[in-house]
């Protein structure tokens, strides 16, 4: 049985884990749940699956959960805490789905001790790359891709040399707004934005995919894990989410890796890695399926795509920056503080106005630069107000 810490078990991502965890109770044991402050979900889990521990991060929901768990669950609270279940010393594999840049401290403190990362906080790979590899070298710690279009790229690559790949093609649903003239960005609600059409996901991520920074964060995402330069990593629109990416190689051959859009499978290949599980989900039947389409993606009608190349590109603090400004933007535009089209505007206003030098060489520069860019991005937000 492999032992399982799952980060941000509430969420789309950990729910979706442990889904599978549940199908095949026989190959996975979980030892640690860990949520934000969905407190009643997390002990329902946490009563179905029993963990060792479990970590609420808000401290004030944590006498809740002590009260609703028997003695045996251990129960904590923190930052700390979430690190420290990350790298507790019995986990064979971490599932990293916490959202967002909250999720890199914890996803750090699993590979600094060597363990195998099913990742699918692709932030944590964005702003913390150059930092994720150094550890990776220094421990040997495998990450295992969670990302639909990561894994199928994972998957392509399995049995092939690094140096025949010519180009990495990612592909993208483009979102709910692919057809919507620019024109109408401004009036777009952030309801319409949490409707999209392919996939069920966090609020976070699918605000992203309706920009398409959801897309250019998985190019960075992608450069780190496969070591392909930007320039040979492309994105294509492919509105139907069946082929979830691509890999050209120098022959000219491209193979793909396709499958309904159900998360839950990249997860399972995560998990269960190297062997493949008979996953009892539906099927893709391409004759029902018909028409696969595919086309260029618009980076004047989606500039955080663009952003996000330059800033995988820039490298050093770039990406921490605009991973920084996109969270507040999203929060902003969720709230109703700014408009869905303020968001790329916003990113840019605070990509031009830090004051970028050198490049991140430990977790602390990481952070302050992503506490710079942050209170940057919130004043930019009051002044358009
Ligand atoms: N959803 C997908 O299909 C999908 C696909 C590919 C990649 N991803 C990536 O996977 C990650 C998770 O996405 P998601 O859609 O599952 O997000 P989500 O549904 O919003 O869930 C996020 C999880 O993280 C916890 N969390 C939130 N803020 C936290 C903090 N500051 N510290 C610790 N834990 C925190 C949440 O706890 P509470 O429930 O208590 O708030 C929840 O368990 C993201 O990086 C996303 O880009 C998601």
């Amino acid at each position: 049985m492999k032992k399982l810490v799952v980060l941000g078990s509430t969420g789309s991502v950990g729910r979706q884990t442990l889904e599978v965890v549940s199908a095949f109770p026989e190959k996975f044991r979980v030892l640690a749940l860990t949520a934000a402050s969905n407190w009643k979900l997390l002990v329902e889990q946490a009563r179905k699956f029993h963990p060792q521990a479990v970590v609420i991060l808000k401290s004030e929901y944590y006498p809740l959960v002590r009260e609703a768990l028997p003695k045996e669950v251990e129960v904590f609270s923190g930052e700390e805490a979430l690190c420290e279940v990350a790298s507790w010393p019995e986990a064979e594999l971490v599932v990293s789905a916490i959202v967002g840049m909250a999720g890199l401290r914890p996803t750090l403190s699993a590979l600094s001790v060597g363990k195998t990362v099913a990742l699918a906080n692709k932030e944590a790979l964005v702003v913390g790359g150059d930092l994720i590899r150094r550890v990776r070298l220094k421990t040997g710690a495998r990450i295992l891709p969670v990302d639909s279009e990561h894994s199928a790229l994972f998957q392509v690559l399995k049995g092939h040399r690094r140096r025949e790949v010519s180009r990495l093609i990612l592909t993208a649903s483009g979102g709910p707004f692919l057809r919507t003239p620019k024109e109408r960005f401004s009036e777009i609600t952030p309801e319409e934005a949490l409707k999209h059409p392919r996939w069920h996901m966090g609020a976070k991520i699918t605000v992203d995919s309706a920009t398409l920074m959801n897309k250019g964060l998985e190019v960075i995402e992608a450069h780190q894990l496969f070591g392909v330069p930007y320039r040979r990593i492309e994105v294509v629109i492919h509105p139907e989410s069946i082929v979830h990416s691509l890999v050209e190689f120098r022959d000219g051959s491209t193979l793909a890796q396709m499958s309904l859009p159900d998360m839950r499978l990249p997860i399972a290949y995560a998990l269960s890695y190297p062997e493949r599980l008979p996953l009892p989900y539906p099927r893709l039947n391409l004759s029902e399926v018909g028409r696969l389409t595919f086309e260029a993606p618009d980076f004047e009608k989606f500039p955080c795509l663009r952003m996000a190349y330059e800033a995988g590109e820039k490298g050093g603090f770039f990406p921490v920056v605009l991973n920084a400004a996109n969270e507040e933007t999203v929060a902003a535009f969720l709230s109703g503080s700014i408009r869905f089209d303020h968001i790329p505007q916003v990113i840019e206003e605070t990509l031009n106005r830090f004051s970028f030098s050198g490049k991140p060489g430990s977790l602390e520069e990481i952070l302050r630069a992503d506490d710079q860019a942050r209170r940057k991005a919130r004043q930019i937000i009051k002044e358009m107000k």
